[in-house]
């Protein structure tokens, strides 16, 4: 193929068969975050840069060399979002939805990150992000945690666990920050040359250095936690504490840092061993800041994004079988009109099964090679207009002859489903 029309190196194609993943994780995310509260906002793709530059910080990877960004015909600087949270302060602010008010939000997207792809690294990657705000105390942040154990628990999933760090105030942050400055200094030579750089320029990010030559330096680095301001000690020890009550497991990981400057106090990220390098499944954190850094009132402020390539991935593995998803039924007109046809899938329809018709003619042959391809639990094939044959593809009940009526009595206490039989025309043997 022409390579010049190819999709663009980390931006994939979902097809078909991978989208019956997606959108049973969506929706049973959708389903879990209704049950908490939280409304979904939905925000452009595209922000002037300066919106990312400021809340993401502009010593971060992301905003140095990973944004695509391009000039508008006005002449604007605009970039793709490489996350979400940046766009829901500008737009809680811009629409005054945060000063004095309480607000839960979630939003799903594509983003966009200029990285080295790889398994579980892309491009173009969807998150599911869930914000909330004007809540200062710990228990939102246990509620946020709690959220995604109940979401990774409905997936069915296990084995992901959950790190926790504080990173406490911007102010106690500073003192550590020049303690930690000059602990990296007498140690450069361990580091290596994307750490010291970062040095001057965003030393905490340093702790997070995956460099094996400086594992052992950085295990031994001053610890955040040391120099933590006192509210920010009750906070975190509140949030535990709340935690521990819930049956939630963690691990207090010194060295979480987060790669985005906007984070205050708890930050948190779900990891797994089954995704290779790309291990974070959902991070995130409080970030009490950005509002009043982007113009707002001061307002406090948590959330959290989860990976969903990632997370579906994860699904995909379980192996668990899309049965909710596909058609139940294909239907073969065979002796029939298709006229008779369509309108009996029709009917199949009003008692809520779901049907895929066979449309575009064909050999019998052609037609029953489509209905094994459709994944499809029956075939029904219309002999007569009264009569049509219900076959079994998959499992033991084999093949019985029947009447439409009868037929569609049959596979509705099959799949224990019911509907608007007033409406179903072609029910009754006509
Ligand atoms: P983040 O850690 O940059 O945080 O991204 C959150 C999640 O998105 C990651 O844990 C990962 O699962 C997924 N992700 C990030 N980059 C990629 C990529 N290149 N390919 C595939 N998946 C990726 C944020 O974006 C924050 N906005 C989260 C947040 C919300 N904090 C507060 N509110």
């Amino acid at each position: 193929m022409n390579k010049a029309i190819q999709a663009v190196r980390g931006m994939n194609d979902l097809l078909p068969e991978d989208v019956v993943y997606w959108q049973r994780v969506e929706a049973t995310a959708q389903d879990v975050l209704n049950e908490y509260g939280y409304r979904e906002i939905r925000l452009p793709v595209v922000e002037r840069t300066e919106l990312f530059a400021r809340s993401i910080g502009s010593h971060t990877d992301i905003v140095e060399k990973e944004m695509y960004t391009f000039e508008d015909r006005n002449g604007d600087s605009l970039t793709l979002r490489p996350e979400g949270t940046a766009s829901a302060v500008r737009a809680g602010i811009e629409n005054g939805l945060l000063h004095n008010q309480v607000q839960r939000w979630w939003y799903a997207g594509p983003m966009f990150r200029h990285e080295r792809p790889q398994k579980g690294r892309y491009r173009q990657f969807h998150q599911i992000g869930v914000e909330a705000y004007g809540i200062a105390g710990p228990d939102i942040d246990a509620e946020m945690i709690l959220l995604t154990s109940r979401l990774f628990k409905r997936l069915g999933l296990s084995g992901l666990r959950l790190e926790l760090n504080t990173l406490g105030t911007p102010e106690s942050r500073a003192a550590y920050r020049a303690r930690l400055v000059a602990y990296l200094r007498q140690h450069l030579d361990a580091l290596d040359e994307d750490s010291r750089r970062r040095i001057d320029t965003n030393p905490l990010r340093v702790l997070d250095s995956k460099h094996p030559d400086a594992q052992d330096i950085l295990r031994k680095a001053p610890s955040l936690l040391e120099h933590l301001d006192g509210e920010s000690r009750a906070h975190f020890e509140e949030l535990r504490a709340l935690l521990d009550a819930s049956g939630i497991d963690y691990q207090i990981n010194p060295r979480l840092v987060r790669g985005l400057d906007y984070y205050s106090r708890t930050v948190f990220e779900w990891l797994t061993d089954r995704l290779g390098a790309q291990s974070a499944v959902c991070a995130g954190g409080r970030y009490d800041g950005l509002v009043e850094l982007l113009g707002g009132k001061a307002t406090p402020a948590i959330g959290f994004a989860i990976g969903l390539e990632r997370l579906v991935e994860l699904v995909r593995q379980l192996g668990v079988p899309t049965d909710d998803i596909g058609p139940q039924i294909y239907l073969v007109p065979a002796g029939v009109p298709m006229a008779t046809a369509l309108q009996l899938a029709e009917s199949l329809r009003d008692l809520n099964l779901r049907v895929e018709c066979h449309c575009g003619g064909g050999s019998q042959k052609s037609q029953w090679k489509r209905a094994e391809r459709s994944g499809a639990r029956y075939v029904v094939q219309a002999e007569t207009p009264t009569q049509v044959t219900v076959k079994d593809l998959r499992g033991n009940e084999g093949q019985r002859s029947l009447s439409y009526g009868d037929a569609g009595a049959y596979l509705a206490a099959r799949f224990g489903t019911c509907g608007d039989s007033s409406n179903t025309s072609i029910r009754a043997e006509n």
